[in-house]
């Protein structure tokens, strides 16, 4: 923890209790002026820090940004988000900054955020709508030891993970997953999964697990409107992120480790549970044309295995899943 980090922690232990910079400066074994520094800093990441030369410092009002430290404090995980959290005001996309950091040997957990993000990206060369501060644009280097075909059962894991944070925090509402990869809210898309991998033909070298949700977001573009929605559209309020980030890690780390331990099965059954796509007549764009059909099950890989109308099964490893 930095110095500022647990000043932070300090502040919030007694929330609104005055604590004096005497007794700052002994409890993080700082100078006095070291202490005024810190202040300046925490301020300039817009907290609210109130200071009076007889009681000292208290804190009024918590940073709306996602900072490392918001992250930080009361996050439970052993590995994502414990080591380097690696935090933008605005970046073109999170997944290429942590594809950087994979690259260069980052461990395994290093988290990357952004507020805004000018190039986010979406499966298939689509955009991904990033405007600052309003959603959760995260990136996560994993380093599974598995082969390039598994792959898809991470996009799987985040998905569940995702919807599973929503449906905690928000009970009652009508989260479920679209193959392979929405997270919808009712008819309306909330989040989606892109993830890429740097690998040889039989092993993943790293992998990043990128994940945009939008949270506060008030108003999409023309060409999203009545496609996405955002949880301050559902609830009619503002959400605090950070809160959110962690429960999405804890949820994440819970089951990419049961994923490991114990392989696929367990994952594979809640993904079922979350579905809406699986027993529906649906239609597949996928690279070779497009397909109708009953969705009738998951493979042991994540495809999504199709019945068609004359009873013969395909398997689709990627394709956008629509209404016939
Ligand atoms: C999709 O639904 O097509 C996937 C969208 C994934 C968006 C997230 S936002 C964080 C990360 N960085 C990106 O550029 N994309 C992912």
């Amino acid at each position: 923890m930095s110095t500022a980090e647990r000043i932070l922690h300090i502040l919030r232990n007694d929330p609104g209790a005055w604590v004096s910079g005497e007794e700052l400066s002994r409890l993080l074994r700082v100078s006095r002026s070291a202490v005024w520094k810190h202040m300046g800093s925490l301020r300039k990441d817009d907290y609210g820090i109130e200071s009076s030369p007889r009681k000292g410092y208290r804190l009024t009002r918590n940073s709306p940004w996602l900072l490392p430290a918001e992250i930080r404090e009361g996050l439970q995980t052993s590995f994502l988000g414990r080591e380097e959290i690696a935090y933008f005001r605005e970046t073109d996309s999170t997944n290429n900054r942590a594809k950087e950091r994979a690259a260069a040997g980052a461990s395994e957990g290093t988290l990357v955020i952004a507020e805004a993000q000018t190039g986010g990206r979406g499966r298939k060369g689509r955009s991904w709508f990033s405007p600052p501060g309003e959603g959760l644009y995260v990136s996560l280097v994993l380093r599974p030891r598995i082969s390039p075909v598994e792959a898809p059962k991470i996009t799987l894991i985040a998905g569940i993970a995702t919807a599973e944070t929503l449906i905690e925090a928000f009970p009652g509402r009508d989260v479920h997953i679209k193959w392979p990869n929405d997270v919808l809210v009712g008819a309306g898309k909330i989040a989606g999964i892109l993830t890429e991998i740097s690998s040889d033909m039989d092993r993943v070298g790293y992998l990043v697990s990128g994940l945009g949700l939008n949270v506060n977001t008030r108003r999409f573009p023309p060409e999203l409107e009545g496609i996405a929605t955002s949880l301050a559209m559902e609830t009619g309020r503002v959400l605090d992120r950070a809160p959110l980030v962690r429960a999405l890690l804890q949820r994440y780390e819970t089951w990419y480790t049961a994923f490991l331990h114990e392989g696929p099965g367990p994952m594979l059954d809640r993904w079922k549970g979350l579905s809406r796509t699986l027993g529906t007549r649906i239609a597949v764009e996928t690279p070779r044309g497009r397909r109708s059909g009953i969705a009738r099950d998951l493979d042991g890989n994540g495809g999504l295995v199709l019945e068609d109308d004359a009873g013969r099964m395909h398997t689709i490893i990627s394709g956008d899943v629509g209404t016939p």
